[in-house]
């Protein structure tokens, strides 16, 4: 039966391809760190008639009339994001991660002679594009500087970056990352950040469901600002939320509106109501910590591969290793397990001697396959079909020998979002 009937009936062709990518995410093992299965009544939410209406503004200042029902969605939306992580104000309607990050730059630093130096971990070293690098607006706007992880361990050394809090005196310091397999101190941070009157901002995009499942420690007490995407460990729909202190929330709110975006996106917003109901349950804080466990069990599973894991393992939901070990490249790796229905990104490994295009390494993380219920007996499995699958990447029997083995413990571990039938293997033929 097809998921999508009304665009079957006036998009075939469109409609064709939304079932072999429904088919494809079902039948792979998702292993990418920022990806997740949304559940269905997230997908419905963003799918509703919410996406017709324009609101510019926030419940009960809007330029736009007919909010009679936008407005409590927004508020439900705000109640259910302070209360899970304990913030005193939350914006639900950044866009997304990025424009998240660049309002709360916005908002932090905000007079026009202000010291506009910014200090956050090196892309290479697992930091994100928005956190100043070269190639992103936000070194436009603001003058970047970066700290680093440990040169031989590849966990964030405070003192060092102390050192370079003192040298770089910047207006704020973000803590946070996109490809590191350890727990945050924020505590410390804050600490750094206070010595030298910096404000901090910690973005938990990645690590938001682990925070809200109380499997890592929050930031919300330490950071005057806290970002998050809400798509990835929080499994909600594609979006950005904020959380401040109460004495940044104006700024915090013009920032997102009028100073960055227009109308908000309220399908994603009261999807995310969904989501974060969810993410309450008692349920929500045994997946966090399964995520961790099985973390753990991954990066086990390549230690006894032989595989070089950055740090040794991993205090999070994500496991970054040097393909290298197992005598391939970062892509080369990522391609080759991709042929096996291993999905995975090429990534770069701290200090890498390669280029961004083609590095070391590559980075896994659990929160798709624990979504699935997954546990470490089959991280184990997966562990050594990565293995396997890197070592054999120019045997393509091989490579589609695994394949099928993949997709038949897919088949046996039905994902969230997938409530209304199981696809038809046929359909990745
Ligand atoms: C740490 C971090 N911040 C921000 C973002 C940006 O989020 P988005 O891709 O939703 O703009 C990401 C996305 O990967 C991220 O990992």
């Amino acid at each position: 039966m097809s998921h999508t009937p009304f665009v079957t009936a006036k998009d075939p062709d469109l409609a064709q391809l939304l079932a072999r990518e429904n088919a494809r995410q079902f039948y792979t093992a998702k292993l990418i760190p920022s990806e997740n299965y949304a559940s269905n009544a997230v997908m419905e939410a963003t799918g509703s008639v919410l996406c017709n209406k324009y609101s510019e503004g926030y419940p009960r200042k809007r330029y736009y009339e007919g909010q009679q029902f936008i407005d409590p969605i927004e508020e439900l939306t705000i109640d259910r994001a302070k209360a899970l992580f304990g913030a005193d104000h939350a914006n639900v309607q950044p866009y997304s991660g990025s424009p998240a990050n660049l309002a709360a730059y916005v908002a932090l630093i905000k007079k026009k002679n202000e010291n506009k130096r910014i200090l956050a971990l090196s892309l290479s070293e697992g930091g994100h594009l928005t956190h100043g690098h070269k190639v992103s607006v936000t070194s436009r706007f603001f003058e970047a500087h970066h700290y680093t992880v440990d040169r031989d361990t590849h966990v964030l050394d405070y003192d060092a970056v102390r050192e370079r809090a003192l040298e770089v005196m910047p207006s704020v310091i973000v803590c946070g990352a996109t490809c590191y397999p350890r727990e945050i101190d924020f505590a410390r941070f804050r600490a750094i950040a206070d010595e030298v009157g910096a404000k901090l901002l910690a973005d938990i995009a990645h690590i938001a469901g682990l925070v809200a499942g109380g499997s890592h420690p929050s930031p919300v007490p330490y950071a005057d600002v806290v970002t998050t995407t809400t798509h990835k460990t929080l499994r909600g729909p594609r979006g950005g939320l904020i959380l401040c202190k109460q004495k940044m929330a104006r700024s915090v709110d013009r920032a997102v509106f009028p100073g960055l975006q227009g109308g908000p996106h309220n399908n994603t917003i009261a999807a995310l109501a969904v989501a974060l109901k969810e993410a309450a349950q008692p349920e929500f804080q045994a997946y966090a910590h399964q995520i961790v466990v099985n973390s753990r069990a991954l990066a086990d599973a390549l230690l006894a591969g032989g595989v070089r894991v950055i740090t040794g393992g991993s205090d999070n939901h994500l496991v970054l290793f040097d393909a290298t070990t197992l005598d391939a490249t970062g892509k080369e790796a990522a391609v080759a397990m991709d042929i096996a229905g291993l999905e995975a990104n090429a990534n770069t490994v701290p200090f890498d001697p390669r280029s961004p295009m083609d590095p070391s390494g590559v980075r896994l993380g659990t929160p798709a396959l624990t979504s699935r219920g997954m546990g470490p007996d089959e991280m184990k499995l997966i562990g050594e079909w990565i293995c396997q699958s890197v070592r054999s990447r120019s045997d393509m029997p091989e490579l589609i020998r695994i394949r099928e083995q993949v997709r038949d413990l897919m088949a046996a571990f039905p994902a969230p979002g997938f409530e209304s039938g199981v696809p038809a293997r046929s359909l990745l033929d």
